[in-house]
């Protein structure tokens, strides 16, 4: 019997191709919609691979009654809907996406950026909406980019990404991150900052740091305080690392002057939320890394991560580098 790999959302066909030559592969045929819990459930416990969205929780219900599982392959750098540790104690390889998608999200991330200083959405509807009657001299006026300083908060291969793209706006970058990069500092002009200093003195802060136990609700009411309040505050990371309502009542106060976000607590977002009224707010549905190139380049490294670990081979991008594979 081939080998059977579940994929939890719609992918393109041409896509999948080689990879029915060798194994039996059905997929959730929903591209706007999850997988439901129950259905999950149910492949997960057939199935000797999983390609899964940032949105599937695997958690350890999930990895302990998938008896046949052997690698689950995510189509994200992050892994923050993964219970990594019992998938190692089970034996299963986690893969995720990294490198493939750094400039893009780079791309996306500095992006939001513009747009959130440069208030670049409400002009654009102000012109659609028919408001634009007369040039005047601060018509939505924004924020300058150029020459202020951007703190990045996490400095992975994303942040670096989006430093490069801030020394070409001859920005002052500082960055925090829990261990320094000394290359980069020396590469990029980057000025290593405890976050408390950091957040006091950039006009920009970014955060890009990945939600864990220590970045969970990591910018609250105090932290918002803190800054400018000229400042824009930017995440293109987790919604869990920021108190929603604190960020609002920020944005509401007038403590910081903007907020361009492109996640949140809870994905997706609803219109209603207090969020979302605000002007000075750009969202965007967790597009980061959403390029046509970049999102196939994704979903054929999860297929070749897959078809590593069932041929019993090393995966190109493995997170839990202690795997050791389970006889299963
Ligand atoms: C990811 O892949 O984890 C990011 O959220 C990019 O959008």
């Amino acid at each position: 019997m081939k080998p059977y790999i579940f994929i939890t959302r719609k992918l393109p066909d041409d896509v999948l191709s080689k990879i029915q030559e060798t194994y039996e592969v059905s997929m959730w045929d929903k591209e706007d919609i999850p997988v439901p819990r129950e259905i999950l459930l149910k492949e997960a416990s057939q199935a000797d691979a999983l390609l899964t969205m940032l949105s599937d929780s695997i958690d350890r219900d999930l990895l302990t009654s998938a008896k046949k599982l052997k690698v689950v392959a995510n189509l994200a750098v992050g892994f923050d809907n993964i219970d990594i540790q019992t998938a190692t104690e089970l034996g299963i390889a986690v893969c995720n996406t990294p490198d493939v998608l750094t400039d893009t999200t780079a791309d996306l991330t500095f992006s939001l950026l513009l747009a959130t200083a440069r208030r670049i959405v409400e002009a654009a509807e102000f012109v659609k909406n028919d408001q634009w009657k007369s040039w005047s001299p601060l018509l939505l006026a924004g924020h300058d980019v150029h020459h202020k300083t951007i703190g990045i908060v996490g400095m992975g291969k994303i942040g670096e990404a989006v430093a490069k793209r801030a020394t070409g706006f001859e920005m002052d970058i500082l960055y925090n991150n829990r261990t320094r990069k000394l290359e980069a500092e020396e590469r990029l002009g980057v000025q290593y900052t405890p976050f408390e200093d950091l957040i006091k003195k950039s006009d920009f802060i970014v955060c890009l740091t990945p939600l864990t136990k220590e970045t969970k609700n990591l910018f609250t009411r105090e932290v918002f305080q803190q800054m400018k309040p000229s400042a824009i505050f930017v995440n293109a990371a987790r919604g869990p690392v920021v108190n929603e309502q604190d960020l609002y009542e920020a944005l509401v106060n007038g403590q910081i002057a903007g907020a361009g976000l492109d996640v949140f607590e809870v994905e997706p977002i609803r219109s209603s939320h207090p969020l979302l009224t605000l002007s000075n707010v750009v969202a965007l549905p967790h597009i980061g890394s959403s390029s046509v190139e970049t999102r196939m380049t994704m979903m054929k490294l999860c297929l070749d991560n897959i078809s590593a670990v069932l041929e019993r081979k090393t995966p190109k991008t493995l997170v839990n580098k202690d795997w050791q594979a389970a006889i299963r």
